[in-house]
């Protein structure tokens, strides 16, 4: 028996985890699988589920599917908790990309003022499910998607008792385009990633053995290439890179090419009245169409439109190397416990770790981070914990103060109007205000 609860399994991404259970089911056998929603996701849940079906019965694999919307029987007794979940679905997005473009300001749904919203209205809810599963699945791990999915790891870690993992797609998906940058197999590459969820760095390179960071920078400075489908790769600076040592993840765009990134997003919103959330819903009323095909029997390739590439990889491959304890390593969100020393022990990280039975352990750095990346990444974790103490205890201070040391805010006046707004706005989603 091995049950698996995928929390917000309504989510249009659900049938690339589908793809993933199936295509691994030899060395993880999950048994039961759960897929619960809200009932106002309950048209979406439903034809996920028929598509699900279709996908496991094609397979001929064991897998025994349950759809449901009681929350805390997808949880009871489950080895294994999935979240996935958009508190406010996609209109929330919407106004998270949107109340932030009104003063001026970089408008995303994981970082910045509009990561902030999110983060207020999400880490109730997941603070709820970790709840629930100390009560009904206490050995369970968590397998955190949802967003900001650093914060929420962190809250979880610091305020419930459960074993929680964060993941993204990000790193993974990273490797695969280096490895298809030097034509090789991703196994055959091993790289140093260090940072936070979303603000992660790639600080080293060793293919076969031999280190070839050096040789990496350079094929990177000035270049685009490596980005993710919801990010405009804009290339990076030459001497940018030289100077920084490390490669930038896609989303250090928001930070490092702030105005540009800026002037993109508002000159698309100025002219079509359309963020990502909006092309987003378009893309998300294409594929439910398509889901509802009852000759469809496996993820169609317009899936790849949306951010999240490689997603049930990163989710399969973690669990079942937890499940067969198998050591191997994966980068992964987790507790610092000071592998990166210019930052709290309780705070969540995004590096290197093995994998093994009783969850992800940490690698050391090969080296300390050097000054410019410390700062950057110092300021965004601080901004971090003021976030998680806002979204648990409804503590307006802690609210103001992360946004103002937000890099993408960074002014007390402007901080406390978009907050204002951010409450107001979402008010339906936030109890502890
Ligand atoms: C990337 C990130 C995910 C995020 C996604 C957004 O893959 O790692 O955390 O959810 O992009 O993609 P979307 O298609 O929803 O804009
Ligand atoms: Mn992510």
């Amino acid at each position: 028996q091995l049950k698996i609860a995928v929390i917000g399994g309504g989510s249009s991404y659900t049938p690339e985890l589908i793809e993933g259970l199936i295509r691994y089911h030899d060395v993880f056998p999950v048994s039961e699988l759960y897929l619960a929603d809200v009932k106002p996701g309950e048209e979406k849940l439903r034809i996920i589920g028929e598509l699900a079906q279709r996908m496991i019965d094609a397979s001929g694999k064991p897998i025994k599917l349950h759809v449901t919307l009681d929350r805390r029987e997808a949880i009871r007794g489950a080895d294994f908790v999935s979240t996935q979940i958009r508190v406010g679905m996609l209109d929330a997005r919407s106004r998270d990309e949107k109340i932030p473009l009104a003063y001026q300001l970089i408008g995303q749904e994981t970082t910045g003022a509009g990561g902030f919203a999110k983060a207020l209205r999400t880490i109730p809810v997941i603070l709820d499910i970790c709840r629930e599963m100390e009560e009904l699945a206490p050995d369970a791990f968590l397998v955190n998607f949802t967003n900001p999915a650093g914060i929420v790891t962190e809250a979880v870690s610091k305020y419930s008792k459960i074993r929680s993992v964060g993941l993204c797609n990000l790193p993974i998906s990273t490797k695969m385009q280096i490895a298809e940058l030097y034509g090789v197999d991703a196994s055959e590459l091993f790289i140093e990633m260090a940072g936070i969820n979303h603000l992660n760095w790639t600080m080293r390179l060793v293919i076969d053995g031999k280190d070839q960071t050096a040789d990496f920078l350079e094929r990177v400075a000035g270049a685009s290439g490596i980005s993710m489908k919801n990010i405009p790769d804009l290339e990076w600076d030459a001497e940018f890179i030289r100077s920084l040592g490390a490669l930038p993840c896609a989303y250090h765009r928001y930070f490092y090419m702030k105005d540009e990134m800026y002037r993109e997003m508002s000159v698309k919103h100025r002219e079509t009245g359309k963020t990502r959330a909006d092309d987003v819903k378009e893309v998300e009323a294409e594929l439910f169409e398509l889901y509802k095909r009852p000759e469809l029997t496996s993820k169609p390739p317009q899936l790849e439109k949306r951010g999240g590439a490689y997603y049930s990889e990163a989710a399969v491959q973690l669990m079942k190397s937890i499940y067969n304890d198998t050591g191997d390593i994966q980068v992964v969100n987790v507790r610092n416990n000071g592998i990166i020393a210019c930052l709290p022990d309780d705070v969540a990280i995004e590096v290197n770790c093995v994998i093994k039975s009783d969850g992800p352990h940490p690698l050391a750095l090969s080296k300390p981070l050097p000054p410019q990346i410390r700062g950057l990444l110092q300021v965004v974790k601080a901004y971090e914990e003021l976030t998680i103490e806002a979204a648990v205890h409804g503590d307006y201070r802690s609210a103001l103060q992360a946004l103002t040391v937000h890099p993408l805010v960074g002014d007390e006046q402007v901080a406390k109007a978009v907050l204002d707004e951010i409450l107001r706005a979402n008010a339906d989603y936030l109890p502890q205000f």
